[in-house]
């Protein structure tokens, strides 16, 4: 497995852009640091059970490195960034914590700090899956404003011919509401490469089987750019630092605390 569990401060924290040095709004704070989501931690700071510096955290507290931040009393570590991109096998489902039990993504990586899948993959659904406890980046990369590129592999039923591969790029009628323009390309008998960059539920399933091709077998071969060269169905690794500057660079920040609105999944 070309699985690579770095303990160490990655080479990357050491870059400005990329800073560990910023304040950051107290519930994601307390999200890096692996305590609870950010919606769990907004109940702990209302609850009165942070604190910072001292006095009782608010929703509206910003924390510096260098603040003493407790939970009932126990001091908290700020966790380090970390990115993961995993090649998702089948039956495997993309959450971290599963009510019917089946394996995780995240049990699966088993990363030391909190990170969790941007977006979604379907259960029987394979390939490119990034986790990260970098919620801020997480956040931009799900927001439909920035066209994130996700390439899919389907092997359908039938043999798409060239005017259904001009409809899924116009936008097929979904009951949720048209989807966007896709690129789509035949890449051999019932085999279909469909680049799209929203992330509706079972968008890529639902968009081919309006067109008649119903999937048996989905994969994505590319989120965002990144690809599973080098990596079997299973196996992960952490991003370059030149990939998470990429994403991050390419990928402009909005708001006060550097989330880009409500995240849908991807
Ligand atoms: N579209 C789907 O239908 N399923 C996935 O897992 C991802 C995109």
């Amino acid at each position: 497995m070309a699985v690579r569990n770095s303990g160490e401060r990655p080479e990357w924290a050491a870059s400005a852009r990329l800073s560990f040095n910023d304040a950051m709004r107290l519930n994601a704070w307390l999200a890096r640091a692996g305590v609870a989501s950010r919606r769990k931690s907004d109940e702990l700071i209302k609850a009165g059970r942070v604190t910072v510096n001292g006095e009782p955290g608010q929703l509206n507290t910003f924390v510096q490195r260098t603040d003493d931040v407790r939970l009932d009393g126990e001091p908290l570590q700020k966790q380090q960034l970390a990115y993961v991109l995993l090649h998702k096998p089948a039956g495997v489902v993309t959450t971290a914590s599963d009510p019917e039990g089946r394996p995780t993504v995240v049990g699966l990586v088993g990363h030391p700090a909190r990170v969790v899948p941007v977006g979604r993959l379907d259960a029987d659904t394979t390939g490119a899956l990034l986790l990260t406890n970098d919620g801020e980046l997480a956040n931009r990369l799900a927001h439909p404003s920035h066209e994130v590129d996700k390439v899919y592999v389907a092997e359908v039923k039938g043999d798409p011919d060239a005017d259904v591969l001009a409809r899924l790029e116009q936008g097929i009628e979904l009951a949720d509401g048209r989807s966007a323009p896709a690129r789509a390309r035949r890449l051999g008998f019932g085999r279909v490469e469909l680049t799209i960059h929203e992330g509706r539920k079972h968008q890529v399933k639902r968009m081919l089987s309006a067109v008649g091709h119903p999937v048996r077998r989905l994969h994505r071969s590319t989120y965002a750019g990144l690809t599973l060269e080098g990596l079997e169905p299973g196996d992960w690794r952490e991003l370059e630092v030149s990939e998470v500057a990429r994403l991050r660079h390419t990928l402009p920040a909005r708001g006060a605390d550097g989330g880009a609105g409500k995240a849908r999944p991807s």
